[in-house]
């Protein structure tokens, strides 16, 4: 093992996965709770989350160890033996990620990458500014009444559709909502998962997440 031994325990997480983790969690809730009034906040928030998220993806390709994606992302057999485990009281502790925290860090990743994407084609498609802007554009078309006749050219997707408002940004609004939402799940199951997991193999593993350290094996 590569991990710097002090005392009985081991560091496990490094800085930017732990730092990283806190911002994120800081930057989500900031965003969540600043999305209907403090818009200014709520970009900073959403851009906080977006840049985190990027470098954590990095990481997993090039950061130590335990950080790597490599090292914790398993194949659904590995997670439903981890799982099954769990509900026997069997499950094998592991040092880094159990399988199954590594396939809820990959869909927390994949979730806030979603919601913050879709948050900048909303914002693009709104006020046409952003990183987005000018890459996703309000389309005058879909500003119109919906009609099904003239179908002059088919290269865009105005088939008939019925819900649309300006240029898509319902569309947006709703997937933006939908991300949001489908991350709060996750970050419930992933607590609870935390909760349980840490149960089970008598650790704290919330404490590791502040520390880095943890006991070795
Ligand atoms: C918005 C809320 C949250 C998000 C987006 C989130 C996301 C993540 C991610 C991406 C990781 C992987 C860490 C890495 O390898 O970089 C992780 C791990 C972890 N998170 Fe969270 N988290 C959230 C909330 C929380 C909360 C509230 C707690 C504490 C109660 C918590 C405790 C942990 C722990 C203990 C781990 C390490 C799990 C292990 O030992 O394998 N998380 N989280
Ligand atoms: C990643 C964390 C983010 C979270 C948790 C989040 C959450 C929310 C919430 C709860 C709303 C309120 C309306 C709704 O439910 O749809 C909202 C609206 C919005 N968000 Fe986000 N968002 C995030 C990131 C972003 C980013 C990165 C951008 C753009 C750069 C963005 C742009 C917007 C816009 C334009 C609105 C509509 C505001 C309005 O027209 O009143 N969001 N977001």
């Amino acid at each position: 093992m590569t991990d710097t031994e002090t005392n009985k325990t081991i560091r496990v997480w490094d800085p930017i996965v732990r730092i990283g983790h806190w911002v994120l969690v800081a930057g989500f809730f900031t965003a969540y709770f600043t999305g209907d009034e403090f818009f200014q906040q709520h970009l900073w928030a959403g851009y906080v989350v977006a840049s985190t998220v990027a470098i954590r993806i990095v990481w997993g390709f090039i950061g130590p160890k335990h950080a790597r994606f490599s090292s914790f992302v398993r194949s659904p057999a590995a997670i439903g033996a981890y799982l099954g485990g769990l509900m026997t009281g069997r499950a094998k502790r592991h040092v880094g990620h159990n399988p199954a925290g590594g396939a809820m860090i990959l869909a927390l990743l994949i979730s806030l990458a979603g919601t913050a994407g879709t948050g900048m084609a909303l914002y693009a498609v709104e006020d046409n500014k952003g990183p987005l802007a000018g890459i996703i554009t309000a389309s005058p078309q879909q500003a119109e009444p919906a009609y099904t006749g003239a179908r002059g050219d088919d290269d865009d997707d105005a088939e008939g559709e019925t819900g649309e408002h300006e240029g898509g940004e319902e569309m947006w609004e709703g997937l933006h909502s939908a991300f949001v939402y489908l991350t709060l799940a996750l970050v419930a199951l992933h607590v609870g998962g935390v909760v349980f997991s840490s149960l089970s193999h008598r650790e704290n593993l919330v404490r590791a997440m502040v520390t880095g350290m943890k006991r070795p094996e």
